[in-house]
């Protein structure tokens, strides 16, 4: 048995009642997935300090029930049912702090029954009661994940997190598993079908069946018996049928992966060819994405013998050819092998820079209009400069 307290405020509350539909973001869009027919409920009005309930789940938290409710901002949503007669209790941050209630998390046996006594009589509660009876605040079922990310910079201090290993981590030139989550999250909802033309150890694979996508991961030498092999330049997918493409392709010949003779990571950075080869596969997964999908590309730069190559932009470049950029990313990179005292000192000596991050170049198949030709303008806001704040110029900011 488990309890959840959507939020919404004066401006959203109506809605909340005329559709008896409660909605929130992408923030919490794992939870509502969570959220099974039957579960308790209650409304929290964050502006008027209001609880409202009790209300029970009708459905299972699903995606867009009415797409066009609070004009599609609250897209995860359950259809609610009133479960008895609607009471209200004021003041219910202070109370949910005194019950320990942390309105974000799911609710326990426990917490729903303080909760509904409450509401049922706030006047004559025993708050004594709450400090013996109640356990602690159930931990959101987001808590063994990775954060998702802001901002453009993106660090994680190791390959994996959670109970499971994603991907192999011995495997050379593996992907930070936190990269693909982050890209799950923000591009696909449960169900969608996520495609890794070069799978390697497979974290793709593991991180989607966790997050309960479908996956196909190819690669041109698997190392599992659930990676299908394939060579990226031409994919046995249907055209316009894929969900997201995450895909980690070689940087060059900076890493023996195998010995396949298809290997585009045979194919020095320094050569056109390596850009050619890699255009191919671009081509296949444009062919396969569905239009307005997104293909996340994660690139490093080579500086090898005394010669900087900037395979990111590069790669970039080509892309661009055939996609609409939606953001670049920047990786840290961590527990590289060049991460030693030796390289460190080899930096120094030789006067030129250890690589310390990756791009991750976020692209998306346009849709059939074309969008990007339509005249934008943006309507900045404009800050105020502080007075008496001075920066190093000697100019005021805020
Ligand atoms: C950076 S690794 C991918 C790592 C993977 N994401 C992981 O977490 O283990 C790049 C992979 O591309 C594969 N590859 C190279 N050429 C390929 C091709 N033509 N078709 C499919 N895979 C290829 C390599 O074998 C290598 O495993």
């Amino acid at each position: 048995m488990k309890g959840y307290i959507f939020a919404c405020t004066n401006k959203t509350e109506k809605e909340c009642f005329s559709n008896m539909v409660f909605g929130t973001n992408r923030l919490y869009s794992d939870n509502v997935y969570k959220i099974e027919k039957g579960d308790t409920l209650f409304l929290f009005n964050m502006d008027s300090d209001t609880l409202y309930g009790v209300f029970s789940a009708k459905t299972s938290g699903k995606k867009d029930i009415i797409p066009d409710a609070w004009k599609g901002m609250y897209p995860y949503q359950v259809e609610v049912e009133k479960d008895g007669e609607i009471k209200t209790a004021r003041g219910i941050k202070k109370v949910f702090s005194r019950m320990g209630i942390n309105w974000r998390f799911f609710l326990n046996k426990d917490q729903i029954d303080v909760l509904i006594n409450y509401l049922n009589n706030p006047k004559e509660f025993d708050f004594n009661i709450v400090r013996n009876k109640i356990s602690p605040t159930s931990k959101t079922l987001l808590d063994d994940k990775p954060a998702i990310e802001a901002t453009t910079l993106w660090d994680y201090p190791k390959q994996s997190y959670g109970k499971t290993q994603k991907g192999d981590n011995k495997y050379a030139g593996v992907t930070p598993a936190f990269i693909i989550y982050n890209m799950i999250k923000r591009y696909t909802e449960p169900g969608d079908l996520v495609v890794d033309p070069m799978a390697g150890s497979g974290t793709t694979l593991d991180v989607c069946r966790e997050e309960n996508r479908k996956c196909i991961a190819y690669e041109i030498a698997p190392p599992r018996p659930d990676i299908i092999q394939n060579d990226a330049r031409s994919i046995p997918l249907k055209d316009n049928s894929v969900d997201m493409i995450f895909i980690d392709s070689p940087y060059g010949d900076n890493i023996k992966y195998n010995d396949h003779p298809d290997n585009i990571g045979n194919i020095s950075a320094e050569d056109e060819r390596f850009y050619n080869e890699l255009e191919k596969v671009m081509k296949e997964c444009l062919r396969i994405l569905k239009p307005g999908k997104v293909i996340g590309w994660l690139i490093g730069d080579q500086w090898a013998k005394k010669r900087f190559t900037p395979v990111g932009f590069k790669v970039y470049e080509r892309l661009s050819k055939y996609f609409e950029t939606v953001d670049i990313i920047s990786v840290a990179r961590r527990n590289q092998t060049s991460n030693t005292g030796i390289w460190y000192n080899r930096a120094i000596r030789f006067n030129f820079y250890l690589r310390g991050f990756k791009y991750l170049l976020i692209m998306k198949k346009p849709e059939n209009l074309p969008s990007r030709n339509l005249k934008r303008k943006t309507e900045w806001t404009q800050y105020k400069r502080g007075k008496g704040q001075r920066n190093r110029n000697n100019e005021s900011r805020t």
